[in-house]
This record gives structure tokens, C-alpha cells and sequence, in this order.
């Protein structure tokens, strides 16, 4: 079955009840049993819900995976999977990995249970190889990264932590899977914020892990139900709904990111563009070899910082709001908005940045929404 099938029929038989063929919200927290000890499949619905099942089947589909766990948020699913590890244990970063993921590792785990960190550059073999020790448990990848959509070589970095005994976990989220399928390339899980592209439609807060080794799903189903950060139905049934649509929105964010990305680079007042469609992207080669289309995600700078604060004030259609992923245009300022919480780190972000997360509106009107505030 090829991937729009899958998107529209994986675990979404018609309903054996009625026939519904769209999947029910089982808005239910417990589940009337047959007898003491005896259950239909489900007994509680923090350990399990027939509509969080339907979500959890259907991507585990797209991503190639075995098995996959819904969870209430991105940052759910990183919590839970990093409740994998124990005290003490390494952890490799990107250098500029999304900061609410840094945020998590340097400010919650460290403390907490003493996790050790490395933010390296993904993108530079010999620095990853130098950060990876006995102790390192996970080497984690964001590929395209958030804002500034440096390309990683999944299959490269995941070799250099499976020598360590490492995990490769891949936050999969820029791309989603129509655009690139992590562990189709040695990933061991692949995680998201369902809130961006799985959603789609900017109404819902998601997260989801996907994985292959049956011991690391069985552990993962294990800390889903024991941590309890779990999606509510409707939830799940909003993401399963943006699936369907997944991709034709990605070939729709992708055409459009494209032409805005080219209008960018050539456009005088703009300094730098980044989107690893461009040919002089220093990671359009790996891009072009491990995903099918670049991203619906374009960041570039302007000379100073006040000229792109007035261009995120400026649009009119390209809505001037945190997140990404979703089927209208978005429009923010890095250094203020989604990243502040890494300023000062190493992970600081250029305060002349502007990151836009592309629609699949008509591009004539968000080219001539942008020459606009350009202007
Ligand atoms: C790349 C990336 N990973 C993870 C997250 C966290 O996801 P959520 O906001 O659904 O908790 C985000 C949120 O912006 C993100 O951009």
C-alpha cells in the first residue's frame, strides 16, 4: 500500500459497530468489562483508547515503523522518551535543536537525574564522533532543524551512535514523514510534534513517537501508560483527520516554500536565506538524497534586528504566531518568540531571523503579501 492509502486507510476500518467509516471519538475513560479479569482490548483509557489506536496504527504505517504511541504533546513524547534513560546517562544534541527539546534536557533532566549533554553540529562528522562516549545513551537528530533548517545525514549520525550503543532518535517533525522516513535510514525512533504537519490545521496540541525494535516499543508502551501523558480522543482524531490530507499539504507547503525561498534570495533587502531547497544550501545535497520534497519551512535574515521585527508586523496573511505546520501562514520572530527560552545558551538564534512557516494558500498572494512588508 503506498503512503496515501495508507494515510486514509491504516487502522481505519469502517467502525464494527455501526459502519461509521470515520473513525469515533471513544470519548469514554473506562470500559463496562464482560467479567472480572476479562476485557474486550480495553480496560482504562490512559492505558488505551480505540481512537488513540486508530492515530497510533496509522503512523506507525507512514513512518515504516512497527509500532508507534500517541502522546498530548510533542514535549509529552520527548518526556516519555527520554524517561527511558537512567540516571546518569549521556545525551547528544544538535546545536541548534527546537529549545523547548533543549529547554527539557538542560533545565528538567539534568538537574533531575543528573543527565549529561553535548549540544554538537550534526552536520560536522568528526565533532558527533568526538561527543559520543560509552555513556551516551541517545544521539539526538533534528533534520531539517528549527529555525535554521541545517540538514543532518541521518543514516551517517545513526551509525556513529549505534558504535556507541546509542540510540538515534529523530525528531521528525520539519518533515514529516511523506517528506522523509528516518528509520527507513537507521533511526531507532522518530518522534513528533503532532501539533505541526500530522495535524495540519493549527486546532490541536499532539505528540507522537514511532520506532521498530519490539523491546523499545514494549518499554515506550510501558512509560506511555506508567508516565500518563496521554492524547485525549478528540485529540487523536483530529490528528488521524490532518493525516488523510497529509500529502497533498505537503506538496502544497513544499511548491509554495519554494517560490518564497527563491523570491528571498533574490530579493535586495533580505541578507541570507535558508531553505535547503536552494542549490547553494550547504545541505541541499543530503536533503536532496534523504527526502522527497524541502519543507514548507523558510527562515532568512535582515540586516538588523528592528527591519525583521517590522516585517513579522507587516504581513497581512502570513499570521503573526508561534508554531508551524499548519494549512495558513505563519510568520515570527525567532530571537523573541519561539527561542527565546535559549537565549544566552549556545543555542542563541541570530536576532536578525525571521522564520516563516509556508501555507498552501495561493503563492501569488503570499509573494505579493511579503514584497509588501518588505517594502
Ligand atoms: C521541532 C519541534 N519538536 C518538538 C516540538 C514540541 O512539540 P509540542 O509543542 O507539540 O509539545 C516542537 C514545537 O514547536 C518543534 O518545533
Amino acid at each position: 500500500m503506498r503512503f496515501e492509502t495508507k494515510a486514509i486507510h491504516v487502522g481505519q476500518d469502517p467502525d464494527p459497530t455501526y459502519g461509521a467509516v470515520s473513525v469515533p471519538i471513544y470519548q469514554t475513560s473506562t470500559y463496562a468489562q464482560p467479567g472480572v479479569g476479562e476485557s474486550k482490548g480495553y480496560e482504562y483509557a490512559r492505558t488505551g483508547n480505540p481512537t488513540r489506536t486508530a492515530l497510533q496504527e496509522a503512523v506507525a504505517a507512514l513512518e515504516e515503523g512497527a509500532g508507534a504511541l500517541a502522546f498530548s504533546s510533542g514535549m509529552g513524547a520527548e518526556a516519555t522518551f527520554f524517561s527511558l534513560l537512567q540516571a546518569g546517562a549521556h545525551v547528544v544534541l544538535g546545536d541548534d535543536v527546537y529549545g523547548g527539546t533543549y529547554r527539557l534536557v538542560s533545565k528538567v533532566l539534568a538537574p533531575s537525574m543528573g543527565l549529561e549533554f553535548d549540544a554538537v553540529d550534526l552536520t560536522d562528522v568528526e565533532a558527533v564522533k568526538k561527543a559520543v562516549r560509552d555513556e551516551t545513551r541517545v544521539v539526538w537528530v533534528e533534520t531539517p532543524t528549527n529555525p535554521l533548517l541545517k540538514i543532518v545525514d541521518i543514516a551517517e549520525i545513526a551509525e556513529i551512535a549505534h558504535e556507541v550503543g546509542a540510540w538515534c532518535a529523530v525528531d521528525n517533525t520539519f518533515a514529516s514523514p511523506y517528506l522523509q522516513r528516518p528509520l527507513t535510514l537507521g533511526a531507532d525512533a522518530v518522534i513528533h510534534s503532532a501539533t505541526k504537519y500530522l495535524g495540519g490545521h493549527s486546532d490541536v496540541v499532539g505528540g507522537v513517537i514511532a520506532a521498530n525494535d519490539s523491546q523499545l516499543l514494549e518499554r515506550l508502551g510501558f512509560l506511555q501508560n506508567a508516565v500518563g501523558a496521554v492524547p485525549g480522543p478528540q485529540d487523536c482524531f483530529l490528528v488521524l483527520r490532518g493525516l488523510k490530507t497529509l500529502a497533498l499539504r505537503m506538496e502544497a507547503h513544499c511548491r509554495n516554500a519554494g517560490r518564497i525561498a527563491e523570491m528571498l534570495a533574490g530579493h535586495p533587502k533580505v541578507k541570507r536565506v535558508y531553505y535547503p531547497g536552494l542549490p547553494e544550501h550547504p545541505g541541499h545535497d543530503v536533503a536532496a538524497r534523504q527526502m522527497s520534497g524541502f519543507g514548507g519551512m523558510v527562515s532568512f535574515e535582515m540586516e538588523t534586528e528592528q527591519e525583521a521585527l517590522d516585517v513579522c508586523t507587516r504581513t497581512k496573511l502570513f499570521f503573526l504566531a508561534e508554531s508551524l505546520g499548519g494549512v495558513e501562514s505563519l510568520i515570527e520572530h525567532p530571537g523573541r518568540m519561539t527561542h527565546a527560552s535559549v537565549a544566552g545558551s549556545p543555542l542563541e538564534v541570530p536576532a536578525t531571523l525571521v522564520r516563516l512557516s509556508v501555507g498552501i494558500e495561493h503563492p501569488e498572494d503570499l509573494l505579493e503579501d511579503l514584497r509588501q512588508a518588505l517594502a
